[in-house]
């Protein structure tokens, strides 16, 4: 088959990739909104928690088990674990993938409309009635948004059919840098804004008091998972395209970093401009499409502003998009064998059928509530963040802790120093499965409370 012999060309390559899986909408769109929510510097001290005590160790795990395993995400299973059930966290994963990205590619399809407008010069100046309601006129409207939707996911297309050298390596290596110049133009830009230190401190200055709040690990849990990519087994993918030759374990303390470093210069983007304009931080998902545009609508060169933050966003949550996609078309072509045309086509068509339902969540069927109070949307993204992505990620660090024997673990962790190695099996073995197994069952009270 000829997917299997594609594999990246450079380590660095891969580390591009594997970074534009990681920084994504969940970096740019999630965690401020949710940061918002949540308090700010507390949130964001317990969320720094999860993600390097467990979430840097579980993503060696993960990309440990692609390596080793030398397929996609359910193959992977069965070469590692043949005879046995493990393979089903792969399709757990496939699923998942595939949920995320049908609500991930209607968001993004709502940046690349905002960043049309833009574009247009529509958006230059705040819209009589303000930009919530063009916002909610346009994200309420049945098919325009779908068309974006769809322009969306067939960019993505077009690059995944292209392969993992080919197409996957060669988006990302142009994707990230000029993501990383972007960012850090946009914070440099709204440091200077009067009145942005107060944004500073709610991003930096924690409210002890906050810490009470089991809500604050629940959402943490699932905001560090969502934004590594952790726990469908999309980085368990790229993984397996790596060659021997090329290590695992600096490669992913540099995309975990990365991914950080990139959650936190969204917060210095977004809440200094938030504070110094003197608007609601506690917005929730519009956050990026109401808040922000009515602040370039009033700021000198805003429109010009405007256009690089939503090229920003639509590049990051393209490189996401890419993983995300890869993810089913690995499992398709390389396990159910299907040729790597027919497999991007065929869940290409899954997602955005699937991703209907999120789009008009938000219109025709707002009334539809599936979980809590939530939309459909936000009923998806809580399932897959909150539930899907511990679950698998569980499960990934049981199969390293338990099915593997020590040796072969700490072989396929590629960790040189001895020490360090058996630091991160422990964490693997133990630490991970008695988070998780907590914040579950908590979450499973949660949502029945
Ligand atoms: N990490 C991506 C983001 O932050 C989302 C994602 C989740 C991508 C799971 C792949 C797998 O936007
Ligand atoms: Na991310």
């Amino acid at each position: 088959m000829k997917s299997y012999q594609d594999y990246w060309k450079t380590r660095l390559g891969f580390m591009l990739a594997a970074m534009g899986s990681a920084v994504g909408l969940g970096n740019i769109w999630r965690f401020p909104y949710i940061t918002g929510e949540l308090g700010g510097a507390t949130f964001l001290l317990v969320y720094l928690g999860f993600v390097f005590l467990i979430g840097i160790p579980l993503l060696l795990a993960e990309f440990s088990i692609g390596k080793a395993g030398q397929k996609d995400a359910v193959g992977s299973f069965q070469n590692l674990a043949p005879g046995t059930k493990w393979h089903w966290t792969g399709f757990m994963g496939v699923i998942g993938g595939i949920l995320i990205l049908s609500f991930y590619s209607v968001v993004a399809g709502w940046s690349l409309f905002y960043l049309y407008r833009y574009v247009t010069g529509a958006f230059w100046t705040e819209p009589d009635g303000g930009f919530g309601q063009v916002f909610g006129e346009w994200t309420s409207s049945t098919i325009y948004p779908l068309f974006w939707q769809a322009l969306f996911l067939g960019i993505t297309l077009f690059i995944v059919i292209r392969g993992i050298k080919g197409g996957i390596e060669k988006a990302n290596v142009f994707l990230m840098p000029a993501l990383a110049l972007l960012m850090i133009f946009m914070a440099g830009f709204v440091l200077t804004l009067d009145g942005a230190f107060e944004g500073l401190k709610f991003l930096f200055q924690p409210d002890w008091s906050l810490l009470g709040d089991p809500k604050l690990y629940l959402t943490a849990l699932g905001q560090a998972f969502f934004s590594l990519s952790l726990g469908v087994g999309g980085m368990l993918t790229y993984g397996s395209y790596l060659k021997a030759k090329d290590k695992l374990p600096t490669a992913t303390v540099g995309i975990g970093l990365m991914d950080t470093v990139f959650a936190i210069i969204s917060g210095i983007i977004i809440f200094p401009a938030v504070f110094s304009f003197g608007l609601s931080i506690g917005e929730g998902p519009p956050l990026v499409f109401i808040t922000l545009p009515s602040i370039f609508a009033s700021m000198p060169l805003g429109n010009m502003i405007g256009i690089v933050f939503f090229v920003l966003l639509s590049m990051a949550a393209l490189s996401s998009a890419i993983s995300l996609l890869e993810l089913p078309v690995a499992f398709f072509s390389r396990t159910i064998g299907m040729t790597r045309k027919a497999a991007t086509y065929l869940c290409t068509a899954i997602i955005f059928v699937l991703g209907v339902a999120s789009s008009f969540g938000y219109g025709i069927w707002s009334g539809v509530t599936p979980i809590g109070d939530r939309d459909i949307l936000g009923s998806i993204d809580y399932i897959t963040a909150n539930f899907m992505l511990p679950l698998g990620a569980l499960l990934m660090a049981l199969f390293v802790g338990l099915y593997l024997n020590k040796e072969q673990a700490l072989a396929n962790s590629e960790i040189q120093s001895k020490s360090l190695a058996n630091v991160w099996y422990f964490i693997v073995k133990f630490v991970v499965p008695i988070i998780l197994v907590v914040i579950v069952i908590a979450q499973v009270f949660d949502i029945t409370a």
